[in-house]
């Protein structure tokens, strides 16, 4: 079994994060998204990983992930250029694949449980494909599969009108050689894109078993900045937490705290956790930090009151007031301007960015 992470596309929903580097490298309680899909795909024992990419981002990605040996992966880089749709990325990976059955994991897509599950319901039968399914309570948002008592797959319709199920299709796939031919068959859907979708239901067309599995644990896609936000809370919600950091005597500190060993929190600073704190960040007296926020590294958080927000990192943070569910980009600065007093600000800001407020 081989992986495919996909990861190129253009990121538009994310923008203006995206205008200066790729979604899948976004941190969500500081770890880059792509990150969680290789861990998933090296858990359920699959080492051989093709990457897609874009044109958006494609030396940052690889700066990032290398050759794999850090994550105990072996990574190929499979370029697909314009993102021409899923089933068209999936289709840049035939070479890759060869004779193999393969998982195709969207780079921005978080999963709780990992698939293993998935991968075993796939390999329990004779099937050209597997997808991954989750119960949703607004199904004519998303694409829906329908399934017979057996979990076999009968059908898919993309935001159904009146949807006959409420099994959403997740971003993560196991597909034999066999989508290749399906994928050369169809054409491009009224968004100009070759649907994954679409590939899927030639199959069934053409008469091949498709097997389904119902996640339990939670899943995110990362797409948009409330996503992030959402995908952070939750991560953060699972950590135990680990103050390996300088936290000075008169600090107060309560909650699930995770501290990188070079981060500080100075005396007089409260955080309350959930909370991530990368390297080299200090966060000072006068600073209030808190639940669900994840801090990257090499940032200086100053009398502000920061909560429910992530920022990646290589910032300075010394506004007065309040930053609430903000997504703010690397190399961000957010400093007060004098007099004011402002409250609850929410913002998503981009790489270099300069804020007065
Ligand atoms: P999407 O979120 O569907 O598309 P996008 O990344 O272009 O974002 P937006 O809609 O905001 O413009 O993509 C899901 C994942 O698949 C993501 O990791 C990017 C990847 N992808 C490709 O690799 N190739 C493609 O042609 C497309 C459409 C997406």
């Amino acid at each position: 079994m081989k992986g495919i992470i996909l990861a190129g596309g253009l990121g538009t929903r994310l923008r203006p994060i995206t205008h200066t580097g790729p979604k899948q490298l976004v941190p969500v309680a500081n770890k880059p998204v792509i990150q969680y899909a290789i861990e998933d795909l090296r858990d359920a024992g699959i080492t051989d990983i093709g990457v897609v990419l874009g044109n958006l981002g494609r030396d940052d990605i690889q700066s990032f992930l290398g050759d794999g040996t850090e994550l105990g992966v072996d990574i190929t880089y499979i370029v697909q250029g314009n993102p021409l749709g899923l089933a068209h990325a999936v289709g840049c990976t035939e070479e890759f694949v060869g004779e193999d059955d393969f998982v195709v994991y969207l780079g921005d897509n978080i999963l709780n449980d990992g698939i293993s599950d998935l991968v075993q319901s796939f390999e329990t039968g004779d099937y050209a494909a597997g997808i991954a399914l989750q119960e949703v309570d607004t199904p004519e948002q998303f694409g829906i599969a329908e399934i017979d008592p057996d979990g076999n797959v009968t059908k898919l319709v993309e935001k159904p009108d009146d949807p006959a199920s409420d099994l959403a299709l997740v971003g993560i796939y196991v597909f034999s050689p066999a989508i290749f031919e399906a994928i050369r068959t169809i054409e491009p859907s009224w968004r100009g894109e070759l649907e994954i979708t679409d590939a899927i239901q030639e199959l069934l067309d053409d008469g091949f078993a498709i097997d389904s599995h119902v996640i339990q644990g939670w899943w995110k896609d990362t797409g948009k900045p409330e996503d992030i936000l959402e995908a952070n809370r939750l991560v953060l919600d699972g950590r135990p937490g680990s103050l390996d950091g300088t936290v000075d005597s008169d600090a107060d500190v309560r909650g699930h705290v995770d501290l990188h060993e070079t981060a500080t929190i100075e005396g007089g600073a409260v955080v309350r956790g959930p909370v991530s704190i990368a390297a080299d960040t200090v966060v000072e007296g006068g600073t209030y930090v808190g639940p669900y926020t994840a801090v990257g590294p090499n940032t200086r958080l100053s009398t502000v009151h920061l909560e429910n927000s992530v920022i990646v990192g290589e910032s300075e943070i010394s506004s007065d007031g309040k930053i609430v569910d903000s997504l703010v980009g690397k190399g961000a600065t957010v400093t007060s301007a004098s007099g004011l007093l402002p409250e609850g600000r929410r913002l998503v800001i981009g790489e270099q960015s300069n804020l007065k407020l």
